[in-house]
């Protein structure tokens, strides 16, 4: 009765791309991103330097021990896909193409994944968006081995892709003053190769059979720890939150452009920027208390992660923010419930074209 009221509240209340999520229990999930989803590949890349398998990542977590996941218990996909009434898929380091669990849903998430290769290079190894769809691609072979080509098209077709890139492509890369990207490009052009790439991207996705695609769009990363303590006073870095703002907004255009691009692509924006912003100005309204510093209180602009020396709050579910990156737990909860309970905050994208002309790079 509860899961029946729960898909009938849901249906009313959300727009297409929920609405699409929950059309049958069955749902197939292929998860693409960076640490915010990462459940654990990180784990299998030996000489990986963003991990997060030792305590106190995972305390919160089923038997309190670390998972790869980059908080102290579920990511917002684990509490989305619980939601939805369906396991959280495992990581794709984890399985064997043999395994039937590939029929169900993959995770390809991996910890200082950008979209552009060279996001990130400084831990070593990772997968970032490209080498993810790879690794799709070797899934999606497996299971037309397993079922065939019709039925491994359709499950595919079927499929919800959630994809989250883009905050380490600014935070692991361009806005490092040490590495190339930062040098090379001013913001325009940067946001315009990030663009152009994901454009790419999506359409390698979709020659590959994914039609419904919820983007996830950028927070505001200027409030996380490790930008606050850049600006010197603690405060917010304005310019960085303003990345992610036009980040949001060129996305949204690109997903309205390939819809009405690609037959039966329904591509939408999750975007979650200001009910996290929310959160983390009017903590007190969630029951929450501290959102300037981390739970690990690592605020530092190098590292940055619990580690196992690292004093923690007293009372995890209190603060927005794990480590100098990561909210917690509790803060997932609060993101992913709003995500759930605000119609707006999806955005459908319609391909009208008054809305948006094709930009350029199509
Ligand atoms: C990333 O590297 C792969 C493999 O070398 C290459 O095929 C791909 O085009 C590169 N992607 C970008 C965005 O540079
Ligand atoms: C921790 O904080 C939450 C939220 O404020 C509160 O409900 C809970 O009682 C606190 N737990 C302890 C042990 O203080």
């Amino acid at each position: 009765m509860a899961a029946l009221m729960a898909t009938v509240i849901i249906a009313l209340t959300l727009t297409i791309s929920i609405a699409m999520v929950t059309a049958a229990s069955s749902t197939v999930q292929f998860v693409f991103g960076d640490s915010l989803t990462d459940v654990g590949n990180n784990n299998f890349l030996r000489y990986s330097l963003a991990k997060s398998n030792y305590p106190w990542y995972g305390v919160d977590y089923l038997n309190g021990q670390p998972t790869g996941r980059f908080t102290n218990g579920r990511t917002m996909g684990d509490i989305i896909s619980a939601k939805l009434g369906i396991p959280s898929p495992p990581p794709y380091l984890s399985l064997s193409m043999n395994d039937d669990a590939i029929l169900r849903g993959v995770n390809f998430a991996s910890g200082g994944a950008g979209i552009l290769n060279e996001t990130g290079l400084y831990f070593i190894q990772k997968l970032s968006f490209d080498d993810q769809i790879t690794c799709f691609e070797k899934t999606k072979a497996a299971i037309t081995r397993k079922i065939g080509k019709e039925a491994s098209e359709k499950l595919c077709n079927e499929a919800v892709y959630y994809v989250g890139f883009g905050s380490n492509d600014y935070l692991n890369n361009f806005l490092q003053p040490f590495l190339a990207d930062g040098q090379l490009y001013t913001d325009n052009e940067f946001l315009e190769l990030l663009i152009l790439t994901i454009n790419g991207q999506l359409r390698r996705l979709y020659g590959l059979g994914a039609r419904k695609v919820v983007f996830h769009g950028l927070g505001p990363m200027g409030c996380i720890p490790s930008q606050r303590v850049r600006s010197g006073t603690g405060e917010c870095l304005e310019e960085v939150n303003q990345y992610a703002l036009d980040f949001n907004s060129r996305v949204t255009k690109l997903l309205v452009a390939l819809n009405a691009k690609l037959p039966g692509a329904q591509m939408t924006l999750a975007d979650s920027y200001d009910i996290v912003l929310d959160l983390i100005n009017n903590p007190g309204r969630y029951g929450f208390k501290v959102s300037t510093t981390s739970c690990c209180n690592v605020d530092t602009t190098v590292g940055g992660l619990c580690l196992p020396n690292s004093r923690l709050c007293s009372n995890r579910s209190e603060y927005v923010f794990w480590d100098a990156y990561h909210p917690t737990d509790a803060a997932n909860a609060a993101i992913a419930e709003r995500i759930f309970a605000d119609p707006d905050i999806r955005q459908a994208p319609s391909p009208a074209p008054e809305l948006a002309p094709a930009p350029s790079p199509l």
